[in-house]
């Protein structure tokens, strides 16, 4: 018989007991539906809502509860609907009365807006640890390649010298912002909703102060309405997982280039590869094409819940029980995807070789040309327009810049002298971008020191 059978004078159709149960995917929330049910019950005790023997009974009855689910002993049910309904009748079960004393001032609409912030809170700082792994790997691989030179790209075409440190120190900084929106993220999430009601707080003296302090909340939601309505926390979760996603599926696009043929910029470990069932060659990068496909399913969790969202009247709406599915598969996702990502990373051999061969061609040192003349007097534009015909030039007889002789070069402008050919070398045009930020070596250690100090910030928590 269900919880709320009394005002009904039949059963539920089986189509819809299916459709309304959610404790097939809320059964993960089973602790913090304990946790946050032992503070409610002292709660009450220590208000005098309920008899103090009552809340030891319901505590009791809820270790033994805890304990039974952790050892796989205990079978939900779709009758009981979800994860709230079946601890209840579990408890009630065991015993008896002051298990039915235990929903009082309180509603599933509270537990569920409880549970499921609690279940956010604690996911964020095991996505942040991992998160700071992947750091601690990208400073350890961008601190053995400093000072080799790399093509930095744009549109995809050789553009300038830069360093591989420099572009691992790029992802860096990108995981370090994800880091830092899933710390607001839980520093905003950090107000307790428990006492909320269904919607419309209580008539009995509870206090939620307590509650709140026992569950390791900053305080009460300020508003009964919005405390069983919200799941901005969700969203902001999402939108972070979404963002950090993005910028795993940007590296791992790079990874998916980087190991082919064209590039060989990097070999990635046996143990991070996989084969082709036909084609006896073939190493390919599945871990990096899966993780650029499971954005899309991150996504999709966001706009499936933001969508779920819109346009709902307050206070608590069915369609709400939508929230968990598509928070806990984001979760889900990036928690298996950035340990093994990193893990690839950490193990890939990078080939410095290749990516200096291929610095040296496309003209990547072009643009130091045109400043060498700049430096010696001519106008930046009319340098710019100089080197152009040089490379117009280079292009159809295939040589490089530094290939043509002194006299080709003179030709073109008396300004170039025998030091051009300083300026043209790769490796010097990386080292003298030292602008704050730059690739330059010296630069490249303040950026990892930087990601260090951030990481070690954070262990030390
Ligand atoms: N299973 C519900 C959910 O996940 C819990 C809250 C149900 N509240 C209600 N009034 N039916 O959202």
């Amino acid at each position: 018989m269900k919880l709320w059978s009394g005002r009904f004078g039949k059963d539920t159709d089986a189509l819809v007991n299916e459709l309304n149960a959610s404790i097939g995917f809320d059964q993960r929330l089973y602790r913090e539906d304990i946790t946050g049910s032992l503070a409610h019950a002292k709660m009450l005790g220590d208000c005098g809502v309920i008899p103090k023997e009552d809340v030891a009974a319901i505590t009791e009855g809820l270790l033994g509860i805890l304990e039974d689910i952790e050892a796989g002993k205990v079978e939900f049910s779709a009758e009981n609907e979800d994860i709230h309904m079946n601890i209840e009748s579990l408890l009630t079960a065991r015993v008896g009365d002051a298990g039915k004393r235990l929903h009082t001032a309180r509603s599933r609409n509270d537990q569920v807006a409880l549970d499921f912030r609690m279940y956010v809170r604690e996911q964020i700082p095991v996505i942040v640890g991992q998160l700071l792994e992947l750091e601690r790997v990208l400073c350890r691989q961008a601190k053995q390649h400093q000072t080799a030179v790399m093509p930095g790209y744009t549109h995809l075409q050789r553009a300038q010298p830069i360093s591989f440190a420099q572009h691992l120190c790029a992802y860096a900084a990108m995981f370090r912002r994800d880091v830092t929106r899933l710390e607001d993220c839980a520093r905003r999430l950090n107000e307790c909703p428990l006492g909320s009601g269904a919607l419309a707080g209580t008539t009995y003296p509870i206090d939620r102060w307590q509650t709140a302090k026992e569950l390791g909340f900053d305080g009460p939601m300020g508003n009964s309405l919005d405390g069983v309505s919200d799941r901005d926390y969700a969203l902001e979760l999402l939108s972070g997982l979404s963002i950090l996603m993005m910028h795993l599926s940007r590296f791992a696009e790079e990874v998916i280039l980087w190991c082919s043929w064209e590039f060989k910029f990097v070999e990635l470990d046996d143990a991070y590869a996989t084969g082709s069932s036909i084609m006896p060659q073939k190493k390919n990068p599945d871990v990096a094409e899966l993780v650029r496909g499971k954005t899309g399913r991150v996504y999709g969790d966001l706009m499936g819940l933001l969508t779920v969202m819109k346009g709902l009247p307050l206070a608590y709406n069915k369609d709400m029980q939508e929230d968990k599915e598509p928070v806990f598969d984001a979760i889900d996702t990036v928690e298996m995807c950035v340990p093994v990502f990193a893990a690839m990373i950490d193990t890939m051999t990078v080939l410095p070789d290749n990516m200096r061969k291929a610095a040296g061609k496309g003209f990547i040192n072009a643009t130091d040309c045109a400043d060498y003349l700049t430096k010696k007097g001519m106008p930046f534009r009319d340098a710019y327009t100089t080197v152009g015909h040089l490379v117009a030039a280079c292009t159809q007889q295939g040589k490089t810049l530094e290939e043509l002789t002194l006299e080709e070069l003179k030709a073109v402008s008396d300004l170039f002298e025998a030091d051009v050919y300083d300026a043209l070398n790769l490796e010097n045009c990386m080292a003298l971008r030292a602008s704050y930020g730059g690739p330059a070596a010296a630069e490249t250690t303040r950026q990892i020191g930087a990601i260090e100090q951030f990481i070690q910030q954070r262990d030390k928590r």
